[in-house]
């Protein structure tokens, strides 16, 4: 049998007012990625070849998202919000062209999964013209209800709609449906608008397909799988959904978590075999961690690379473009941004890397710092394999430490150093015997070290 192809159609017209916010709803993130993002990747996963988005009128920024997460995405506005039918109408264009299955998904609907939708897709291929989820929510105030006849769907009731009866009914429409793509068109055309909302629905395609003597299924799903979001409290409840799901994943996966409950995820955290992480650890999106590291608490993480075996934390901060090679320890307090760490090199303690290689096994002396930034621009700083940063010592960008060298303690570094050489540049210091011993004799006294009484104040 041929593999059936697939349209995505998702809806993101909607308004988000209830968010209270600047931002569009859709872009508003789970796990570090856009809901909308979301949705196109549960497509993507799903087998979808084409992908279509039914915006708003100024959303720009929508659709933006959507063609950086996949530049041939078809962008269609609805200049007006009639209804959910309606937003999938929009992108009549796409529809004409007759993929097999059609899969209408709400980009404010974000935990749907792949194996979800792959069932609606199934049921297509079963023969099914509209495949419906359904799903018993604990309260199924403000849902359309399923109105079953055995095991056929015969149609879906909205809330305001429905008679008394219909609404003691607790399956409930999850909103995301599969319709057969070779009588999609005929079956959308034919939904009207005369319902207590005069809003065209989507949902009246049940009813519709049952009169054209097609068949109508509805297949149940967990409430978690199509939770809506419109709130800021919604989205806290999804993240923490998400938040189980990635965490599940990974430990299934063999991370070790010791608790794992503290250790938040971003949807793209990658980990090898046999990584730890220890307790409150973020990651923050665009994180990988290699086999055998080890992420220890109070670390903060995003946008970076961490090698076979390295140690991370407690309390480190790897900012985008951190790369830490094999072995590497960056200890407490010590904060590394766009700079590549090479194998076995060691920063342990209180310091700030950026726009910098450190080579292998060099080691970087607590409060080392490399001043990057003149208030203009950012310069790099190279440090050499085997290199020794004494403690405090002051790397001013551009500069190179060669291979080998030696940068006494507390030294400005501002010119470059060569390989094997010592650079060191501190105040002298002076000793002034039993300077410190007299002191505190004519503290005692009520003098102050010239011998007279301190003025009152
Ligand atoms: C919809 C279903 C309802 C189901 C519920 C599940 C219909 C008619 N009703 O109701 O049966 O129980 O979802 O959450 O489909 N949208 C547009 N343009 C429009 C209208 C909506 O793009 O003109 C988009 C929204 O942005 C949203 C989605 O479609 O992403 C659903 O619309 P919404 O208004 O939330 O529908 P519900 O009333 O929740
Ligand atoms: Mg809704």
């Amino acid at each position: 049998m041929p593999r059936r192809t697939c349209l995505a159609i998702v809806l993101a017209a909607g308004e988000g007012t209830r968010m209270r916010s600047s931002t569009p709803k859709v872009l508003h993130e789970l796990a570090g990625r856009s809901l909308l993002a979301h949705v196109m990747k549960t497509a993507s996963a799903v087998g979808a070849d084409a992908l279509a988005i039914v915006v708003g009128p100024d959303h720009g920024a929508v659709a933006a998202e959507a063609l950086a997460f996949a530049p041939k995405t078809q962008i269609f506005e609805q200049r007006e919000r009639r209804g959910t039918a309606h937003a999938v109408l929009s992108a009549r264009m796409a529809i004409a062209k007759d993929a097999d299955d059609i899969l209408v998904i709400f980009a404010d609907t974000p935990l749907v999964r792949a194996d979800t939708l792959a069932k609606l897709r199934n049921a297509l291929a079963e023969g099914v013209a509209v495949a419906v989820l359904g799903f018993k929510p604990a309260d199924p105030q403000g849902y359309g209800r399923l109105v079953m006849h055995g095991p056929d769907l015969v149609a879906i009731r909205e809330e305001r709609d429905a008679t008394p009866e219909e609404r003691m009914i607790d399956l409930c429409n999850g909103g995301l449906m599969a319709i057969a793509g070779k009588q999609a068109l005929a079956i959308l055309g034919r939904i009207g608008n005369a319902n207590a909302k005069g809003e065209y629905y989507l949902t009246d395609a049940v009813a519709i397909a049952r009169d054209m003597g097609l068949k109508a299924v509805a297949i149940e799903t967990s409430e978690d799988d199509v939770r809506g979001i419109n709130t800021k409290v919604q989205l806290a409840e999804a993240e923490a959904v998400l938040q189980q799901r990635l965490r599940t994943a990974a430990l299934e996966a063999g991370v070790t978590m010791i608790a794992p409950e503290t250790v938040h995820l971003s949807a793209d955290t990658k980990f090898g075999k046999d990584v730890t992480v220890e307790p409150n650890v973020v990651f923050g999106p665009g994180v990988t961690v290699e086999d055998g590291a080890t992420i220890r608490s109070f670390s903060h993480l995003e946008g970076a690379h961490v090698g076979k075996g390295a140690r991370v934390g407690p309390f480190a901060r790897l900012r985008p473009g951190a790369d830490l090679g094999e072995d590497v320890h960056i200890g407490n307090f010590v904060e590394v941004k766009e700079a590549k760490i090479e194998a076995g090199a060691k920063a342990n303690h209180l310091a700030y890397i950026g726009d910098a290689r450190v080579g292998e096994g060099a080691n970087v002396g607590a409060g080392t710092i490399t001043c990057n930034y003149d208030g203009v621009a950012k310069h790099r700083t190279d440090i050499g394999k085997g290199a020794f940063i004494g403690s405090n010592s002051a790397l001013v960008a551009p500069v190179k430490i060669g291979d080998g060298a030696y940068i006494g303690t507390g030294t400005v570094v501002t010119k470059d150093v060569p390989a094997g050489a010592l650079a060191i540049a501190r105040a002298k210091q002076t000793v002034k015997e039993g300077w410190a011993k007299r002191l505190r004799q004519v503290k005692a006294l009520g003098k102050n070290l010239s011998g007279k009484k301190p003025k009152k104040s």
